[in-house]
């Protein structure tokens, strides 16, 4: 029997870290012939950015790896979305408690810091995806690596329950 599976990525913006994992875990997602049994979504903490493109900075460097983001748009996260994901990742420990801080009483899936995937032992020491916004390039390669990682092993578990 199949069931879908659904992850949501969170973060402040919404337009750096979260729409970055949204677009690597979804290409890895589509590249396994997975679309229709993974769904995919991210969202943000803070309602800044709402309805805009991700960062360009983060289009370019996801771009350079093959993943296109374009189509994002970042949205805020609220409380059907505890009733609609089996998945919740954070990129960092503020996520973690301000999500904790809704109204997820009854939520049944995992909610988590994306990083806890990390498997690449070079990651072993980041718990949380530092924010870009204010990096240069290498801040924003960076989330890639982890992301990267992160999301690699995340399919893998998620392969087993589907
Ligand atoms: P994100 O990065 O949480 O990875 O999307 C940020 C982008 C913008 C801001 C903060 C974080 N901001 O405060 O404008």
């Amino acid at each position: 029997i199949m069931s879908r599976i659904s992850v949501l990525f969170v973060c402040l913006g919404n337009i750096c870290r979260s729409p970055t994992a949204h677009a690597v875990f979804q290409s890895m997602v589509d590249k396994q012939g997975l679309s229709d049994q993974i769904y995919v979504d991210s969202c943000g903490t803070g309602d800044w950015h709402i309805g805009y493109a991700p960062d360009p900075r983060s289009q370019q460097h996801a771009l350079d790896r093959g993943y296109q983001m374009d189509n994002l748009r970042a949205r805020l996260v609220n409380d059907q979305d505890f009733d609609q994901f089996d998945y919740i990742l954070v990129m960092d420990k503020q996520n973690l408690a301000d999500l904790k801080a809704m109204n997820c009483q009854n939520f049944t899936g995992e909610l988590g810091l994306f990083l806890d995937f990390c498997r690449n032992p070079n990651f072993s020491d980041y718990s949380e995806v530092p924010d870009p916004y204010y990096s240069g390039d290498q801040g924003f390669s960076f989330v890639l690596d982890l992301i990267e990682d992160a999301s690699a092993e995340l399919l893998l578990q998620i392969k087993d329950r589907i």
